[in-house]
């Protein structure tokens, strides 16, 4: 079924220069891009992008984090976007996912976590609506 999905690459990874590896393995496998834009999130804007997480403990140094820098933030299109997008992401603690997934191959952070991606469809139309503002 194709439906769309969003990614975010992360600060650590824009400042790394992984975008273009980033993106290019989503177009490998098969996306297409919809939209694309380098951008710094305003503080309130990531509050709301993250609100799901508002309650917990780290939510002031996720905030924190995903404002230090740029970010570059995807909609692809595709075959069961949003499944197969968070199977190639890989699991959140980057130490943790396995080699093959975007974070198990460059990343071994947690909050630093080179990449988010939508995970429902009901995320997806709140991330887009925040992130494309
Ligand atoms: P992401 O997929 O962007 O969704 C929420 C993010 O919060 C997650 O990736 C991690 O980067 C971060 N996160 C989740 N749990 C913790 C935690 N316990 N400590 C720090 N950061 C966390």
């Amino acid at each position: 079924m194709t439906e769309q999905s969003l990614f975010i690459i992360k600060p650590d990874a824009v400042a790394r220069n992984l975008t273009g590896e980033v993106i290019a393995r989503f177009e490998r496998k098969g996306f297409k891009l919809v939209k694309l834009k380098l951008f710094n999130f305003a503080k309130e804007q990531a509050e709301n992008f993250y609100g799901v997480h508002k309650d917990k403990p780290f939510f002031g140094e996720l905030v924190s984090f995903i404002t230090s820098g740029p970010v570059v933030v995807a909609i692809i299109e595709g075959n069961n976007a949003i499944a197969t997008t968070r199977i190639m992401i890989g699991a959140t603690k980057s130490f943790e996912a396995a080699p093959g997934s975007i974070r198990g191959d460059f990343g071994l952070g947690f909050t630093d976590n080179i990449i988010h991606a939508s995970d429902s469809q009901e995320s997806f139309d709140h991330e887009s609506r925040v992130a494309f503002e």
